[in-house]
């Protein structure tokens, strides 16, 4: 997978991609290519790569050495700013408040095979022989810094997962101001910036916008990756299409201050760079010690947006999230935070439960409000031990009658949380994140606990792992419902750390927490959640196979949110609750079908009350559960597709899933306007078929691949006030689902 030439020539490359860099005259790292493979290059091709002009108007030379080479009109794997590239850099380093321009030079490399999964720090991993990293060794001299690069390429992804570390050789210590993770040159910008983003309720809507000089980032400064940007961002070649068209994307894995910008040039090449927000940061490092970043993902595709979606998807699934949940399958969950809020006993929750067991489903979630005196949202946060007015018989007792229902049992805790009223802030006002002033600002009542110091860590854990033994816990619910202000720590004070350094090892404090739960009860499910979707990334990904993606549960919002997290995340992420209509965000009515139909993509749920059911909402619970059972598989972790360019048709959302050989789908079709007077008949392409086979298609019809994938998939007959009897859909919000078969594996109709 990695091959070295002569000491200097690195081309990384599999049967998916090639990545290729070297030496340059200055000895600093140069980037010559990132795209579809190139296989075994030759003598002659490598000299042809490596072979540039220089430009020589209007630029500064790097040094009096070569009156031609400059900087800027290289390609670097990890550029400095103001030594011939007036670009921004990826790293700036400061001492004594002079800034210091950086001059890494080559020394040597190695290569490991090894990639292990680790819970201190979320990071890809690899089973032997599935990846091999390139580490190389740089050296400023002058500077007395040494940096690692890393760079790890995996078989059969398009991905280059890549990280520094920078290590103090020198006698005193010195300012990280800047450093970040991955970087990525391209020739040209013909390209748009696409970017998932949004605000709460409705997080991760795709957008893009064409590249131009200057500059074009998104980010974050709340301590989370947050709900209004994420850090997945791709540069989607101009007229790209869903199936067709270069596409590089780019994430990282960290979940807090982040920023991912493509910097165009005046020759109309890209800088695209992502890491930890510079901003808000920095980081003193003492002598021989080190920092390293969060690793970067590359991932190249030439297939359009089904492409890198499917590429991060299959990547995220393999190598970051515990791929032992692609093997045990996600439980249908019941969670009763829609269907009572805060006013519920244990009485009331077992009547849901047994409810909820006797449609399928399978574990039943305590939501917010049954620890401490929690009976609406401005108490009790930091005190996690049950609420004995609302538990009479203990939680003990309660989690045996769930369990003895044959219902597997989760709960709900905000750790990172601590409410003015509780016994915790009364004990420790001192662990909240604040500044002496005397004004402290507040979100949802609540305060967040200062997780930089380990102390506090400790505590939270204590509690938590108190319940989880108590509980017999199979599930916890892991929500965040507020950002930092006035970051300040009064523990980094008392250890002379600098407050820049606070947002980094908050987050660091965040996965310890994490990290402890999964050493002691590794089987446990964590669902992440951060006021829905405000912590939607990969750092969590890591620990938790699933995120409750957003505060609002309404189907046709979903398909927003659904189809843009699903570009970089995979579907078995995404947990999909059926909730109630009218919708409790928008108010919205929606059909019992409809919402079935969006929520069956993904891990399902249910959130609503349901004493209020009719019988024949219940016999549709009940069918909808009975599909899903049995193609759980392919709708958790089947291949997913957009068969319509969620840029171009906004009224209608068509998505599908595939299972590994291509013999099975499920699409869904949506339109969210009913449409006066549609066309009769309206054909959807279907991508991946085999043209010569023979496909069912909900078991009434038989229709060949190539008439599938080159006529089309006929939409649904929407009622056009005549077709009384024919029409399959009608008025708003229609969904309809179809399940194709290829033939000879179904034994016909
Ligand atoms: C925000 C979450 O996203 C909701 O699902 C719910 O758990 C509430 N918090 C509880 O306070």
């Amino acid at each position: 997978m990695i091959e070295v030439r002569n000491g200097n020539f690195f081309h990384l490359k599999n049967n998916k991609i090639s990545y290729v860099f070297h030496v340059m005259e200055n000895n600093h790292l140069g980037h010559l290519y990132y795209g579809k493979t190139l296989g075994e290059l030759s003598d002659s091709d490598i000299q042809y790569l490596t072979e540039r002009n220089n430009k020589s108007a209007g630029t500064v030379k790097f040094s009096t050495d070569d009156d031609l080479f400059t900087l800027t009109d290289r390609f670097q794997e990890y550029p400095v700013y103001g030594s011939s590239d007036f670009k921004e850099g990826a790293i700036e380093v400061s001492h004594n408040n002079d800034p210091w321009y950086l001059d890494f030079k080559f020394i040597d490399y190695r290569i490991e095979k090894k990639k292990e999964r680790n819970l201190a720090v979320p990071s890809t991993y690899a089973l032997e022989g599935e990846s091999e990293t390139l580490i190389i060794q740089l050296e400023d001299e002058e500077h007395k810094l040494n940096l690692e690069m890393q760079f790890t390429l995996f078989e059969d992804f398009g991905a280059v997962v890549r990280s520094q570390k920078l290590i103090n050789i020198g006698p005193e210590s010195v300012m990280i101001e800047k450093m970040l993770s991955g970087v990525l040159e391209l020739p040209t910008a013909n390209y748009d910036f696409l970017h998932l983003s949004g605000a709460w309720l409705k997080e991760r809507h795709p957008k893009k916008r064409k590249l131009a000089q200057g500059t074009v980032s998104v980010g974050s400064l709340k301590g989370a990756s947050g709900h209004q940007h994420n850090p997945f961002v791709a540069l989607v070649e101009e007229n790209a299409k869903i199936n067709k068209g270069e596409v590089y994307a780019a994430n990282i894995i960290y979940s807090g201050n982040f920023l991912a910008q493509a910097e165009v040039d005046e020759w109309d090449k890209t800088r695209l760079m992502i890491g930890i927000n510079p901003s808000q940061f920095s980081w003193q490092l003492q002598p021989s010690k080190s920092f390293v970043t969060p690793e970067a993902i590359l991932m190249y595709s030439d297939e359009g947006l089904n492409g890198i979606s499917s590429q991060f998807a299959g990547f995220t699934e393999k190598h970051i999230i515990n791929r032992e949940w692609k093997k045990t399958p996600r439980p249908i969950v019941f969670n009763n935070w829609e269907a009572t809020y805060f006013d519920f006993d244990q009485d009331k929750l077992l009547e849901l439960a047994k409810l909820g067991k006797e449609l399928g489903m399978e574990c039943f979630v305590v939501d917010d409000g049954w620890f401490g005196k929690r009976n609406n949202d401005r108490s009790s946060l930091g005190d996690w031990y049950y609420d004995k007015n609302k538990f009479t018989k203990g939680i003990g007792t309660f989690a045996d009658s769930i369990h003895q229902m044959g219902l597997q049992l989760g709960i709900w805790f905000e750790p990172e949380m601590v409410s003015p009223e509780s016994q915790l802030y009364k004990d420790h006002p001192e662990w909240v994140v604040r500044h002496s002033y005397s004004r402290v600002s507040i979100g949802r009542g609540q305060y967040v606990l200062d997780f930089s110091n380990p102390k506090v860590v400790d505590e939270i854990y204590g509690q938590m792992k108190e319940v989880i033994l108590e509980t017999n816990l199979e599930y916890i619910k892991w929500d965040m419902n507020r950002n930092i202000t006035e970051a300040y720590s009064t523990y980094l004070q008392a250890n002379g750390v600098p407050q820049t350094e606070f947002f980094h090892r908050y987050i660091l404090g965040v996965y310890a927490l994490y990290e402890k739960i999964l050493s002691d009860f590794p089987d446990i499910l964590i669902e992440g959640c951060a006021g829905g979707g405000g912590r939607y990334d990969l750092g969590i990904l890591f620990y938790s196979p699933q995120i409750w993606p957003s505060d609002d549960s309404d189907a046709i919002e979903r398909l927003t949110i659904q189809t843009g997290t699903l570009l970089g995340y995979p579907l078995s992420t995404f947990s999909n609750h059926v909730s109630a209509s009218p919708n409790h965000q928008v108010e919205r009515v929606t059909s019992l079908q409809t919402r079935q139909n969006v929520s069956i993509f993904g891990p399902l749920g249910y959130e609503l009350d349901l004493t209020k059911l009719s019988d024949e909402e219940k016999e549709e619970i009940k069918t909808c559960i009975s599909f899903y059972k049995k193609h759980r598989n392919l709708l958790v972790h089947g291949e997913f597709f957009q068969l319509l360019d969620p840029f171009v048709d906004t009224n209608e959302v068509s998505w599908g899933v595939a299972n590994e050989d291509k013999s099975e789908f499920i699409i869904g079709f949506y339109r969210k306007m009913a449409v006066a007077n549609p066309p009769a008949l309206d054909y959807i392409k279907v991508p991946f078929l085999t043209d010569d086979k023979i496909y069912s298609v909900n078991k009434s019809e038989e229709v060949s691949g190539k008439v599938l994938s080159h006529f089309g998939l006929r939409k649904p007959y929407q009622f056009n006030g005549a077709n009384h009897h024919q029409a399959q859909v009608k008025g708003d919000f229609q969904s309809y689902i179809y399940h194709l078969v290829e033939s000879d594996k179904n034994g016909g109709k």
